[in-house]
């Protein structure tokens, strides 16, 4: 947060199967104006920094070869990932999986600033678990991008818990192409994680990047760690792993 809290007001607010959603401006007393997500009552994010939101998936997509990229991103958040891979001109489509009905319906009436105005045919945002996603989906995309809790130490959905285990990153894995590149954002370094990533059959590449970020005069280490699915990508990869 930038400055004290001097007034916030309520965008959208909503109430499904996994909780509550709540979507609120904040004014600060330094004139500063920022979105902020509350998902189940657990502070999501703001936009006050989205650097690494950004980050994740720029880092991710350098890593990609070719063009024609199949990119997932779970969850929607404020759009700020989803957007950046949309900006990628070697992205050929982009599948947003997010939980919150109502999250998904505030972005179609334009109230994320990362999409609003944006109509592009790429796009594919639908209402869905990503587990179920990723389950459904093997040898499908190029990049899997997740950002759907704080990071494997600070789930905001306990049913997100599978995701983090060996079976769970095993099935983000297989659901991409060969040479794919899975990434998932940490709101701390997570070295069990990288592990668990490294000693995955059919990963390689494993890695971590350290993302520091300053805010309100405190440093603040997020992370992306990251894994390839081995194997080559065939050129003008369709489809099937
Ligand atoms: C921190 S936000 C994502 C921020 C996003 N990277 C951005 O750039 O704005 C996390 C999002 O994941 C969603 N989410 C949580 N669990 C999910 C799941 N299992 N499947 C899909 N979306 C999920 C939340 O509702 C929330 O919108």
């Amino acid at each position: 947060m930038t400055g004290e809290l001097a007034a916030t007001e309520e965008l959208g607010r909503a109430t499904g199967p996994h909780g509550e959603v709540l979507l609120r401006r904040r004014t600060t007393d330094d004139g500063g104006v920022h979105l902020e997500l509350v998902v189940d009552g657990v502070f999501a994010m703001d936009d006050v920094d989205t650097s690494t939101e950004r980050l994740l998936a720029t880092e991710t997509l350098r890593r990609c070869s070719g063009d024609g990229l199949e990119v997932l991103v779970g969850g929607l958040g404020l759009g700020w990932t989803a957007a950046t891979v949309l900006a990628d001109p070697r992205t050929a489509g982009i599948d947003v999986v997010e939980l919150q009905p109502a999250l998904v319906g505030w972005a179609a009436r334009g109230l994320l600033p990362s999409l609003a105005g944006v109509s592009d045919r790429r796009l594919r945002l639908r209402v869905g678990d990503v587990v179920a996603a990723l389950a459904a989906g093997p040898g499908r995309w190029d990049a899997v991008l997740l950002d759907v809790d704080n990071g494997p130490g600070f789930l905001v959905h306990e049913s997100n818990a599978p995701l983090y285990r060996p079976a769970g990153l095993a099935a983000a894995l297989a659901a991409l192409r060969p040479g794919g590149v899975l990434a998932i954002w940490s709101s701390d370094p997570a070295p069990e994680l990288l592990a668990e990533l490294a000693a995955l059959p059919g990963a390689t590449d494993a890695e971590q990047v350290l993302l520091p970020v300053q805010r309100d005069g405190r440093r603040y280490e997020y992370a992306v760690v990251l894994a390839r699915r081995g194997g080559q990508r065939s050129v003008g990869s369709a489809g099937g792993g």
